[in-house]
């Protein structure tokens, strides 16, 4: 390995606190939040809940605990959440929402990870409904769709799938971990975007470059339950405002600068595309990811990661032949063309070897 190289786009979670960031934790005002009295803490799901437009917000260790208190907050045992197989809560969750949640992932198979509400319609009915059997409670969505390469969830078709739940009855949860790059991409202001979820949760530890959290809003209802779920998952922290202050400190600086991430997925996609080895769907780097497709080169996708990684390029292999690159805080455009050199060096070098 070129050792003087290390281009980590692995996620966007490989992010180390600034020194701003180093300095709003020491400074933190802390309590004991067991007693609901880290301030810091109160300070930031109060700033959170307002800026998403909610009435109330909860600090959480995690968007995975985000998204298992918000499932045991919305289900029974034996309830059935629609949702795309692609997303987290199915691809990576599958485990702790069938163990935590007792719960049933009735998963659509969309073509591009936007439910649509045929999607959604087709899955309650595939099969009998009644008093006596398992219900459809709750749908959940995710933005940005990690699966798909960080796409944004249309809000039109946002808009017309929490129409159809209001009218089933059935809530809306908003795996938004990725929420605010999709405000970023499409400039529409979070508050509007969120008015169509019943529940939503973001992280602090993605691209916004904090070490630690996620946050879930919703009504002061849904908040108060969510509190009981998040001491049973061992989520109730103490002095927890150290976290918070990391994280207040992210959502109110580090926001706007996701155009910067962006900015640099898309000229890492098209450099790679340029390149014309790997196969790359430029339409659909809209944030912070790039999917490359390592069929064309005749590698698996963890064959392809382990060469780049030589030469000091850190990816992520999603799938079988699917690799995903995400840029962040981290990453420069300086990183990019780096990085799209090196991986253009490991296509030529395997090219060569095929020939040879
Ligand atoms: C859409 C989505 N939801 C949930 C999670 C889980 O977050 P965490 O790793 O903080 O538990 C992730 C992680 O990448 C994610 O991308």
């Amino acid at each position: 390995m070129e050792k003087t190289i290390k281009i980590d786009l692995r996620s966007d979670t490989v992010t180390s606190p600034s020194e701003e960031m180093r300095e709003a934790i020491y400074k933190a005002k802390v309590g004991d939040h067991g007693y609901g009295e880290d301030e810091t803490t109160v300070e930031l799901e109060e700033y959170c809940a307002k800026y998403f437009g909610k009435e109330a917000g909860l600090f959480m260790a995690s968007g995975t605990m985000s998204d298992q208190v918000s499932i045991r907050c919305w289900t029974q045992a034996g309830d059935e959440i629609i949702l795309d197989g692609s997303y987290h809560i199915n691809y990576f969750q599958a485990g702790p929402s069938t163990d935590l949640g007792k719960i049933l992932l009735n998963t659509c198979h969309s073509k591009d990870g936007v439910l649509r509400v045929e999607d959604i319609e087709k899955a309650i009915c595939n099969k009998i409904r009644g008093n006596l059997f398992s219900r459809p409670a709750l749908i959940s969505l995710e933005n940005t769709i990690n699966g798909y390469g960080g796409t944004i969830f249309p809000i039109e078709n946002l808009k017309e799938v929490y129409s159809f739940a209001q009218k089933q009855g059935i809530p809306l949860h908003m795996d938004g971990e990725r929420f605010l790059n999709a405000c970023i991409a499409t400039n529409i202001p979070v508050k509007e975007y969120a008015l169509y979820t019943d529940s939503i949760s973001t992280s602090f530890s993605k691209g916004l470059g904090a070490p630690f959290g996620s946050i879930i809003m919703g009504s002061k209802n849904f908040i108060e339950k969510a509190k009981k779920y998040r001491r049973w998952y061992g989520g109730s922290l103490h002095q927890s405002g150290f976290m918070a202050a990391a994280a207040l400190f992210a959502i109110k600086n580090n926001v706007q600068r996701l155009e910067v991430d962006h900015h640099n997925a898309k000229l890492l996609g098209s450099l790679l595309k340029s390149s014309k080895y790997l196969n790359i769907n430029l339409e659909t780097v809209q944030t912070n990811m790039v999917m490359l497709d390592t069929r064309d080169i005749g590698l698996t996708a963890k064959e392809f990661v382990s060469l780049c990684e030589k030469k000091g390029v850190f990816l992520y292999p999603w799938h079988t032949y699917t690799v995903r690159a995400v840029t962040h805080l981290g990453i420069s455009e300086k990183d990019v063309c780096l990085a799209a050199s090196k991986i253009r060096e490991v296509c030529e070098g395997i090219t060569k070897r095929k020939v040879g």
